[in-house]
């Protein structure tokens, strides 16, 4: 594990302590939400065999996986990350998947020299946790070839995403919803547009787009509505909310009880299915 020091201490603690191994244990059904998102992403950086790519915030490198499938034996996939418990998972899929040309990095995409230069940068939300994220991007593209490309979903905001916004609507009927500054590090940092457009552009990259993508999502990969209110006390607002209220059983228990009733009309032959909102950013640097 890398140490939790440098801009990003704090990212570095939670996601070794806290998320990441949530993730590991969920990433089932967290892959069965976001894979589609994710893809689409990918679609849009137009890989070519050959290619090499750094798969940016890589976690349990699904996507890295993937990546190295598309760009063949000639190319290379790195995904680079700064949760331990994380890479732990991605080496032992990618070992086990006998994927060559995949390999890993624990290192804070933000300050790390990176092994490039890359065709290519690709991130399936993993860029929205930068302290600076001018700094990161500017350290990402020095890292891209001369012609390289960009590629990267990540979350509009709340507002816009039901399937985040009803549960945590439900809970802070009990609980106070903590009230992040928009644009610190966490999920929906990039979610202003303009913003983001600033950071790349101030980083060197050009053609920068946005592609405004709206999608029905398997909340928790079509498992019951029980499993999928458990799912959701552990992602975002009302899991944070949860985190620091750290409520007592009965409490807990009615924060559940909202939660299910808030999302069960929901629910259908395929498990619960609500809207979610992201951006396709893509960019390149001439
Ligand atoms: C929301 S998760 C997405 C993981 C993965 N891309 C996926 O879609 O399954 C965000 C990831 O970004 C990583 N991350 C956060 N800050 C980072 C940084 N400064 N450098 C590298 N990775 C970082 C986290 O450890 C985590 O794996």
């Amino acid at each position: 594990m890398i140490e939790a020091a440098g801009p990003n201490a704090d990212q570095i603690r939670y996601w070794n302590e806290v998320a990441g191994p949530k993730w590991v244990v969920l990433h089932d059904i967290i892959s069965a939400q976001i894979r589609p998102l994710g893809l689409l992403a990918m679609d849009h950086a137009g890989l070519a065999a050959g290619e090499r790519v750094l798969d940016i915030g890589c976690g349990i490198g699904e996507t890295t996986r993937e990546i190295g499938r598309r760009v063949g034996p000639g190319g290379s996939a790195v995904g680079v990350d700064i949760s331990a418990p994380m890479l732990d998972s991605a080496r032992e899929a990618a070992r086990a998947a006998g994927a060559a040309n995949v390999t890993f990095v624990n290192a804070d995409a933000q300050t790390a020299a990176l092994p490039g230069p890359f065709d290519v940068l690709y991130s399936r939300f993993g860029v929205m946790f930068f302290a600076e994220p001018q700094a990161a991007f500017t350290n990402l593209r020095s890292a891209l070839r001369k012609g390289g490309r960009l590629a990267f979903v990540c979350w509009r905001s709340l507002q816009e995403n039901p399937w985040l916004l009803v549960p945590a609507t439900a809970a802070a009927r009990h609980l106070p919803l903590p009230q992040p500054d928009p644009h610190a590090p966490g999920p929906f940092a990039f979610a202003d547009a303009a913003r983001v457009r600033d950071i790349l552009s101030r980083a060197g990259f050009v053609r920068i787009h946005h592609e405004p993508i709206d999608r029905e999502l398997s909340v928790a990969g079509g498992k019951s509505l029980d499993e999928t209110v458990e799912f959701l006390l552990q992602m975002g607002p009302t899991a944070s909310a949860l985190r620091e209220a750290q409520p007592e059983p009965e409490l807990l228990d009615r924060v559940r009880a909202e939660v299910r009733e808030a999302i069960a009309p929901h629910q259908g032959p395929e498990g619960v299915r609500m809207a979610g909102a992201v951006w396709i950013v893509t960019a390149a640097v001439d």
